[in-house]
């Protein structure tokens, strides 16, 4: 049963509509390619950050749990709605983050302090052990979220936006990080319906594996599930001037925002494989916008900066 304060922080969310995307060319190709706005359920715990915590969370207050520990880099946005949602459950959180304490604390890192998140810095190397062994000793009351919260009860909670779902679909894409949300989607997913990851990281091939997994964890009828790993743009939070270009005419046009780092990279390849071909005429594609526009703050700078750079050689070059 579904803790009260969860399910009254689950009826102020917003309404994840599907919303269809339009373009000359996806008509020309016979395709329709909607969108399932889990962008807009929360400005904060928006996208598969809700979908991931809900049954996580539950599962924590029940144990009563007195303290959420996790990990994420300075601009997790897994970390900044945990941030949020423990300080209004009065949940007290910690974290581990990636790297040295910058000298001036980004956007995401601000608001986590101001919302009671105890922040340790922690090396690469150290880092990589926590994301293999989890936490070494626990205090009493602690309760261990890896890294993306990727939890078995998350699963169950990606799953249940399936039942959202009110119109036929073939396709079904997402953008993956750790996959958590990927492999939740698969686990409810009839065997009808194909689903395609894309990965945020470069030489992401053992996805599959971390897929396989969780799946062995949780009864699954599909095997149509793929991981692309053509559009990580050079590595994780790593972009290019085209995937940039790319999301400026996106957002221009259908009035919807991405970020570069997760949905940007999953739409750039939908649109180039629908031009490649790679669907069918007659197939309707669903693209999950996982949300995470608080990601896009750490970017704009990023994004002029790489701009600068590009328009410079181009000067250089002529
Ligand atoms: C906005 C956004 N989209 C997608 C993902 C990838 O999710 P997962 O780690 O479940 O693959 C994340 C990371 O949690 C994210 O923050």
């Amino acid at each position: 049963m579904l803790n009260q304060q969860l399910f009254d922080f689950e009826k102020s969310l917003g309404q994840s509509v599907l919303q269809q995307i339009e373009a000359p060319f996806i008509k020309e190709k016979g395709i329709e390619l909607w969108m399932k706005r889990d962008d807009l359920l929360h400005p904060i715990v928006s996208g598969n950050k809700w979908r991931k915590l809900k049954y996580v969370l539950n599962d924590a207050l029940s144990v009563e749990a007195q303290r959420l520990i996790s990990m994420g880099g300075a601009y997790s946005n897994h970390l900044h709605a945990l941030a949020y949602v423990g300080h209004c459950l009065g949940l007290p959180t910690a974290a581990y983050i990636r790297g040295e304490c910058p000298k001036h604390l980004n956007p995401s890192l601000v608001d986590m302090q101001q919302w009671g998140m105890r922040l340790h810095y922690v090396t690469r190397s150290d880092y990589q052990l926590l994301r293999q062994q989890g936490l070494a000793s626990y205090q009493q009351g602690d309760y261990w979220i890896p890294e993306g919260g990727s939890l078995t009860p998350a699963l169950q909670g990606v799953a249940e936006l399936l039942t959202e779902i009110d119109i036929d679909y073939d396709v079904l894409c997402v953008p993956c990080g750790t996959a958590t949300t990927l492999a939740g989607l698969v686990s409810a997913l009839p065997d009808t319906k194909k689903i395609i990851g894309f990965a945020a990281l470069k030489g992401a091939g053992f996805l599959v594996d971390d897929v396989q997994k969780m799946l062995n964890k949780v009864a699954c009828h599909n095997n149509d599930w793929l991981v692309n790993l053509n559009y990580h743009f050079g590595g994780f939070a790593k972009t290019k001037p085209e995937l940039h270009d790319f999301i400026d005419d996106f957002e221009q046009q259908q009035q919807i925002l991405l970020e570069p780092i997760y949905t940007g990279k999953m739409l750039y390849g939908i649109y180039d494989l629908i031009k490649q071909g790679y669907f069918q005429a007659g197939q309707r594609i669903i693209a999950l916008h996982t949300g995470g526009l608080q990601g896009k703050r750490g970017f704009t700078a990023k994004h002029n900066k790489e701009m600068k750079k590009y328009d410079h050689s181009r000067i250089n070059r002529s």
